[in-house]
């Protein structure tokens, strides 16, 4: 299921800077058939995106080494890409130049050791994640940080995904995503929670590594879902993790009942972003429809944030000055924080240890 139909405003808000070297989900890996190839923007760049017939995901900068026309516009046969242009064929995977057809046997040049651009890319809970390096990096290091996965704590689980067009740049979308002050005027739902609803409440933060966690704790009483999950009758923990560039991981735990989700923000360019959401949970594994329930309300919600985005971005095209209250906005704070000591390179944490914050919602 996909909210996808809500097209944004023609013109987006303010860009941002971007985060290189790390990896992004660019696309559903089952949209990706074997000898098939298709396009995404990721970070601005336009990549090349498809399956071999030995079914290897690659991605590839769309643009050709020779006279920069999108590889796009030529041809796959399942094993490499043709250049629309000369002729010059690739390996998709390493992006290896195999052939250049224009060359006699009096020429000495090798095609062999010209590369188009490719760029690692890995499948996990059904998404293609491409890793993007940092411009002038050269060669991509061996080894390279885990690709993201939902966390799961049993072998059977149920899932679903989610995904939405943000009209406002990456920042936007993941300071909204961590906002814990909108949800009792963006939520609004009598199965969810009403406004009159809202308390004030004390959240525990701890400092992990690029990001930070809202510690381990029983989920607020005026939320129906965790009412629901009560019904199992034993003590519900759920923890939060926000790690750079734009992961949040939520996992509740009620006994062996587990219930995850991944949410990235990714920039297409650096004024527009979409969220992904990705959920597995092994609660009501038997109890038929959970699935189509599950993917109706997260619709929802996500539709909700992305409507709100979508005024939000019509207002900041004026670009006007904007305000980060403490606390409601402090994990917001840490973010940006989090964000400009990874540019700059500088490594200091926001948090050196344990904090509580306060607000109401
Ligand atoms: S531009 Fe691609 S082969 Fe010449
Ligand atoms: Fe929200």
């Amino acid at each position: 299921m996909s909210t996808r139909a809500i097209s944004g405003p023609a013109t987006p808000g303010p860009a941002t800077e971007l985060l290189f070297g790390d990896w992004y989900p660019a696309a559903r890996a089952a949209t990706l058939r074997p000898g098939k190839m298709s396009t995404a923007l990721l970070l601005g760049v336009p990549v090349l995106l498809g399956r071999k017939l030995d079914g290897a995901l690659f991605a590839m900068r769309d643009l050709c080494p020779h006279r920069g026309i999108p590889l796009s516009a030529g041809w796959f046969d399942g094993e490499t890409v043709q250049c629309k242009y000369h002729g010059w064929r690739f390996e998709p995977v390493t992006g290896q130049c195999r052939e250049i057809p224009s060359l006699t046997g009096l020429d000495i040049l090798q095609p062999e050791k010209i590369y188009a651009t490719s760029y690692p890319c890995q499948e996990r809970d059904g998404y293609a994640w491409v890793y993007l390096p940092e411009a002038g990096a050269g060669r991509i290091a061996a080894t390279l940080p885990p690709v993201p996965e939902v966390p799961k704590f049993s072998a059977k689980f149920r899932s679903a995904h989610l995904v939405a067009d943000l009209p406002c740049n990456v920042d936007h979308g993941i300071i909204g995503l961590m906002d814990p002050a909108h949800g009792p005027f963006v939520h609004q739902a009598w199965w969810w929670r009403s406004r009159a609803s809202i308390h004030e409440k004390h959240k525990h933060f701890e400092p992990i590594p690029q990001g930070f966690r809202m510690s381990a704790h029983a989920p607020s009483g005026n939320s129906a879902p965790y009412k629901l999950l009560g019904v199992y009758g034993e003590p519900i923990t759920t923890t939060i993790d926000f790690v750079l560039p734009n992961r949040r991981v939520e996992t509740i735990r009620c006994g062996d009942k587990w219930f995850s989700s991944l949410t990235t923000i990714t920039p297409v360019t650096p004024s527009t972003c979409r969220i992904d959401v990705a959920a597995a949970w092994n609660v009501f594994y038997r109890v038929p429809g959970v699935t189509f329930l599950a993917r109706f309300f997260g619709a929802r919600f996500v539709r909700q944030d992305q409507e709100t985005m979508i005024e939000q971005a019509q207002g900041l095209r004026a670009h006007p000055a904007l305000m980060l209250i403490d606390d409601a906005d402090k994990p917001a704070k840490w973010y940006f924080a989090l964000k400009q000591a990874r540019l700059t390179g500088t490594g200091t944490h926001p948090l050196s240890g344990p904090v509580t914050l306060h607000w109401r919602s």
